[in-house]
C-alpha cells in the first residue's frame, strides 16, 4: 500500500487555557507546562512537517496565545512554507498581538463561540468575562480583514442558540461557521448526560444549517459536523487513520488523532526521539489501522468501506472497548445497541446539573 504524505498537522503548543470548556479535545490528563516543546524544537518540526509534504498547519492548545512566543512559532511555520490557521479563544491575544502576527505572515484564524451572550458562553466556558473580551477581538480580528472562521461548538445547552450564532457569524464578517456538535471523547464523555442533544434538536438543527447554507450562499459558507449518536453511519474520523493529518502534543507526541491515546494498546513516539517522517510512514501507531485490509465484518464486505473506514476507532474503544471493532454508531454494528442505551440513559437522566470542566489532575506545569 502506498502511504500519501499527510496535508494537515495540528499543532497542540500547549494545553493550557484560561477557558475550561467541559467537552475540551485535550486528554484529561492534560500536560503542564514544563513538559511542552521549546520555540526551537516547534521550528524544527514545522520545517520537518513542509518537507514531509504538510500543507496546512492548525496551531492549537489548549489555548495557543498562551505561548509567549506565539508570534515567533507563527513566523516559523510560514517561513516553512505552511499556511498557518490560528485555533483561540482569542483570550491572550491583543490588537498588537494580531498585528504582530499578520506581519509574520498569519493566513487565517479560527475562533471558537461557547455561546451569543455572555451568561451561556461564560457559562459554557467556565471563564466569566471571557465572551466579552472575545468580541472585542472578534471585532479587531474583523477590521484587520484576517479570513476568519467561527467554530460553534454545539450541544443541548447551545443548539437553540443557532440562529443568533449564524446571525453573529455574519455579522463579524466570517467567512465559515462551522457548526460542530460536540463529540464524545474525553473530557465530553464525562459531561455526555448534560451535552448530548435531544433527537428533535438534532432534526432541528439539520433545517437550519440546509436552510442557512441556502440562503447566505456566496456570503458565509457551512461545515457542519452533526451530533453522529443519531447517525445512521459514522463519520470517516480524520478522513481515515493515517490518511491525511496527525497531531502533535505540547510534549512533542506523534498521534493519528486528538483522542488516540486512549486507546491503551498503541505506543506513540515523539519528535524529540524520531523524525516525523518516520513517525508517519513507519509508526506502528499510524499503521495499526490504515487503510481497509484490518477492517473487520461487517466493514470488509460493506459497499461504505471506503466512504467511512470503519467510522472512529476512540469511539469504538470509548463504547465498545476494543478499538478493531467497527464504530457502534453505525447501525450495522453488533454493538450498535451500546449507542442505543447512550441515548436512553441520557434520555432517562437528562437533567440540568453541572458541568464537569476540564482541569488539572495535579499541580500545573
Ligand atoms: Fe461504515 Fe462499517 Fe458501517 Fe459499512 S458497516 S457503514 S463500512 S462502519
Ligand atoms: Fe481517534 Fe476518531 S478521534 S479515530
Amino acid at each position: 500500500m502506498t502511504i500519501p504524505p499527510p496535508i494537515a498537522m495540528l499543532a497542540e503548543l500547549t494545553h493550557r487555557c484560561p477557558l475550561s470548556c467541559p467537552y475540551c479535545s485535550n486528554p484529561v490528563q492534560l500536560q503542564g507546562k514544563a513538559a511542552e516543546l521549546d520555540t526551537a524544537t516547534w521550528a524544527d518540526v514545522f520545517r520537518q512537517a513542509a518537507d514531509l509534504g504538510v500543507l496546512q498547519l492548525h496551531i492549537s492548545g489548549g489555548e495557543p496565545a498562551s505561548r509567549p512566543d506565539l508570534v515567533d512559532l507563527t513566523a516559523a511555520a510560514h517561513d516553512a512554507g505552511l499556511y498557518t490557521n490560528l485555533i483561540t479563544s482569542g483570550i491572550g491575544l491583543t490588537p498588537k498581538r494580531l498585528d504582530a502576527l499578520e506581519s509574520v505572515g498569519l493566513d487565517h484564524i479560527q475562533l471558537s463561540m461557547q455561546g451569543t451572550t455572555a451568561g451561556l458562553a461564560d457559562w459554557v466556558g467556565g471563564y466569566k468575562g471571557g465572551f466579552t473580551r472575545k468580541m472585542a477581538i472578534a471585532q479587531e480580528i474583523k477590521a484587520r480583514g484576517i479570513p476568519l472562521t467561527l467554530n460553534a461548538v454545539m450541544h443541548r445547552h447551545n443548539l437553540d442558540d443557532l440562529d443568533a450564532t449564524i446571525d453573529l457569524a455574519v455579522e463579524l464578517g466570517a467567512r465559515r461557521l462551522e457548526v460542530a456538535c460536540v463529540q464524545f471523547h474525553g473530557w465530553a464523555v464525562r459531561n455526555r448526560d448534560m451535552l448530548l442533544p435531544t433527537f428533535e434538536q438534532t432534526e432541528a438543527t439539520k433545517r437550519t444549517v440546509a436552510a442557512a447554507t441556502k440562503r447566505l450562499r456566496g456570503i458565509l459558507a457551512f461545515d457542519f459536523v452533526p451530533p453522529d449518536y443519531y447517525s445512521d453511519y459514522p463519520k470517516a474520523c480524520m478522513g481515515g487513520w493515517g490518511s491525511a493529518g496527525l497531531n502533535v502534543t505540547p510534549d512533542g507526541t506523534v498521534l493519528p488523532c486528538h483522542a488516540a491515546e486512549s486507546i491503551p494498546h498503541l505506543t506513540f513516539q515523539s519528535v524529540r526521539d524520531v523524525p516525523l517522517a518516520d513517525i508517519w510512514f513507519k509508526g506502528d501507531a499510524f499503521n495499526a489501522y490504515r487503510g481497509t485490509d484490518w477492517l473487520p465484518e461487517p466493514c470488509q464486505s460493506c459497499e461504505r468501506r471506503d466512504i467511512d473506514f470503519g467510522g472512529c476507532r476512540c469511539q469504538a474503544m470509548m463504547l465498545a472497548g476494543d478499538a478493531s471493532v467497527t464504530d457502534p454508531v453505525c447501525t450495522r454494528s453488533p454493538d450498535h445497541g451500546l449507542v442505543l442505551k447512550v441515548l436512553e440513559d441520557a434520555g432517562v437522566a437528562r437533567k440540568d446539573g453541572e458541568f464537569t470542566y476540564r482541569a488539572y489532575a495535579g499541580k500545573q506545569g
